[in-house]
């Protein structure tokens, strides 16, 4: 058989990248810790972890913890604020040849608009990813992410105030994320991420406290990887915008696996905390997995599970 030319680009709602690998916001810091391990021009996009309108100090430790199979975290979106994040961590990451996209969060409708006017007009951002797991202090503290009419007047204010790619990030912890995903492309998104971390709590039976401070936390890891290809796979037959998976993703045939449940790109998070090269090593073998299949591109594989 002829052996044809395998492309690993990928469009994601406008934002161009030479292949289909994200970083999970929140599991990459700001990308220059990862530097030493990763060439972050080899990456598809850098993700950054969620940045709000003023630094927030992040819940009280303890904050993380192992599960079989994963890691629960209660971080609290702690992070330098959208005018430290400009000023100290960008500069930084414009001197690579990758897109940035930031993560964004806030506690009130306001709070996430003060963030996206200052990303627009910054140079060196190619997209935003809006957090709609923050809990939103006007409606007593219910996520946007879990209420369809709130999601909606939420992506919708922030579309009338930016031409920067939207990416909007899905919360497992609804009853049906496809009712969420179609309110959210009705706003005008350009692009979904699935799945945020799932709600759980690990309790510690000698003292009867919970581990973590904070009591819940988000469950991430292997142990959500089923979850997050199923909420994949559900959303994909609900909308037409791409999809970037994530959950649970270690290696390349985690992706591929992704790539056929119908996620155009993918990020790789809780991995990165176990093998900091994680996601060099998920570029590389899908490209390797292209190649042996002699599949043109991973465009082919979005969406071609085959169900009798
Ligand atoms: C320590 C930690 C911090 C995170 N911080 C953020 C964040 O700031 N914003 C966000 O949208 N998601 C955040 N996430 C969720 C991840 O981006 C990702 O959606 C989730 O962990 C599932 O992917 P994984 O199983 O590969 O980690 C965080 C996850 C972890 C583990």
């Amino acid at each position: 058989m002829e052996k044809i030319e395998t492309s690993l680009s990928v469009n994601i709602g406008g934002i161009q990248m030479r292949n289909p690998v994200m970083t999970a916001s929140g599991t990459f810091g700001y990308g220059s810790e990862y530097a030493d391990f990763v060439d972050l021009n080899q990456l598809g996009a850098v993700v950054v972890k969620g940045v709000t309108s003023v630094p927030w100090p992040g819940n009280p430790m303890q904050r993380i913890m192992e599960t079989p199979s994963g890691m629960l975290n209660a971080i609290g979106l702690q992070n330098v604020g959208v005018d430290g994040f400009i000023s100290e961590k960008l500069p930084y990451l414009r001197d690579f040849d990758v897109p940035v996209i930031v993560n964004v969060c806030g506690k009130t409708v306001e709070e996430y608009l003060t963030v996206i006017e200052k990303l627009n007009t910054t140079g060196g951002v190619a997209g935003v990813e809006l957090n709609i797991s923050c809990p939103n202090l006007d409606c007593g503290g219910m996520s946007f992410g879990v209420d369809a009419t709130l999601a909606y007047q939420l992506v919708k204010e922030v579309r009338e105030i930016t031409h920067l790619p939207l990416l909007v990030k899905l919360s497992p912890n609804v009853t049906d994320i496809t009712v969420i995903a179609r309110a959210v492309e009705d706003a005008g998104a350009n692009a979904l991420s699935a799945i945020n971390t799932l709600l759980g709590m690990a309790i510690n039976a000698e003292t009867r406290k919970p581990e973590l401070a904070n009591v819940t936390g988000g469950l991430s890891g292997p142990a959500i990887k089923p979850v997050a290809l199923r909420l994949v796979w559900e959303v994909y037959k609900s909308v037409s915008i791409p999809i970037v998976g994530m959950g649970g993703i270690m290696t390349a045939i985690d992706a591929i696996e992704f790539f056929i449940a119908g996620a155009s790109a993918v990020a790789v998070g809780t991995a990165n905390f176990v093998n900091p090269q994680a996601s060099m090593e998920v570029v590389k073998g899908i490209h390797d997995y292209l190649n042996k299949k002699n599949i043109r591109s991973v465009k082919e594989l979005v969406g071609s599970l085959k169900v009798d």
